[in-house]
């Protein structure tokens, strides 16, 4: 019967450290076929995390012998460590793969940003740098001053007397110190020319002028001019003219028609107001010109003598003449704004409409 007895069962079991080799080599399989980012994760979360077989299998470490322990706890993090580093590898590789894959289909022009959303110049700076090129080249000094300033300079030396009616032409803001106000027009900057400047000269003073008035389509509280001045020897309104054609047909891009009428300012003797034939019809009247061919541009004159006198020039020497450019108005009869508000609004859909 002895003979009958069966052979001792022998189980078949793997030592921890075998195991450990298993899943290495198993591993190293998978990862050489993990074949994109999202497979390389799943990977990582199979072998590697907290939950994986790794780790797992680490659980039985505490069944073994103190020796054992320290050497299967060795080689275990032998094989994280080198699975790791795998890991790291291979995802570099894959990345590197993909972007080779984009870099194949996708062309990129480093020339030409793709985002549409570029912030650019307002379109009254973009005008006022273009009259600061057209006038330069003409010969003016490009010429800067202050937005609050002086009822002396913005007033006085303008030949505005103190109970001057034209004083009620413009609305001023006042601050709180007396004789201190926001410019009311960039005529100012004339005042302060003749105080800096040696003549002969020309001179270009852009900037914010500042009225109290009602808002509508066409009256701001806050608006743009250029003030243009030449000073110089026997100049005549034949030369305001010329230098007024000059700049219109450049700034227009063709040739322009004006006419002067007669126009008030207390700085300027004769005073005009400057008209220039319709751009639109070219004369025989429509609605942009309201039916006159006409369209009002821009207020100027040959500078009187007293604003000269004032400006420690002798007129008996000096002359010139002065003259003040709306530049919204200008912006808006290039582009057909209907309502000057648009400018300072702040609204992105308007001034999208005028990339540089
Ligand atoms: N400063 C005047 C205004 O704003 C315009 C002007 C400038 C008139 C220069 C004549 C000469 O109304």
């Amino acid at each position: 019967m002895l003979d009958s007895v069966p052979p001792a069962q022998i189980p078949i079991v793997m030592s921890l450290s075998e195991q450990l080799k298993k899943i290495e080599v198993n591993a190293r399989n998978g990862l050489a076929g993990a074949a994109d980012l999202a497979a390389l994760d799943a990977w990582h979360a199979d072998y590697l995390s907290k939950k994986g077989s790794l780790t797992e299998i680490l659980k039985g470490l505490k069944d073994l012998s103190p020796d054992e322990k320290r050497s299967t706890g060795a080689l275990a993090n032998t094989v994280r460590e080198a699975l790791e580093s795998a890991f790291l590898a291979r995802k570099r590789e894959i990345s590197q793969a993909e972007i080779n894959e984009r870099l194949k289909s996708e062309t990129y022009d480093a020339l030409r940003p793709r985002s549409s959303h570029r912030g650019h110049l307002h379109p009254l700076t973009q005008i006022t740098e273009e009259l600061e090129d057209l006038f330069s080249f003409m010969g003016f000094t490009i010429l800067d001053g202050p937005e609050v300033e002086t009822d002396e300079n913005n007033f006085g030396k303008l030949n505005f007397s103190d109970d001057h009616p034209a004083r009620d032409m413009q609305d001023t803001i006042w601050t709180a110190q007396e004789g201190v106000l926001l410019r009311t027009h960039t005529s100012s900057v004339q005042v302060r020319a003749m105080q800096i400047l040696k003549p002969p000269f020309r001179i270009l003073a852009p900037g914010r002028c500042f009225r109290y008035e009602e808002t509508d389509a066409s009256h701001e509280n806050t608006f743009n001019q250029a003030e243009g001045m030449m000073i110089g020897e026997n100049l005549s309104v034949a030369n305001l003219i010329h230098v007024m054609k000059t700049f219109l047909s450049s700034f227009f891009e063709r040739e322009v028609t004006v006419r002067l009428r007669p126009g008030y300012f207390p700085f300027v003797e004769p005073g005009f107001e400057l008209d220039i034939q319709c751009l639109v019809c070219g004369g025989p009247g429509c609605p942009v010109c309201k039916h006159s061919g006409w369209v009002e541009l821009l207020p100027c004159g040959m500078v009187h003598p007293n604003v000269l006198r004032q400006g420690g020039l002798n007129p008996e020497k000096w002359n010139g003449f002065a003259f003040g450019l709306g530049l919204s108005r200008l912006v808006m009869m290039r582009y057909g704004i209907e309502d000057i508000r648009h400018f300072m609004s702040g609204n992105l859909r308007f001034l999208e409409q005028f990339p540089a």
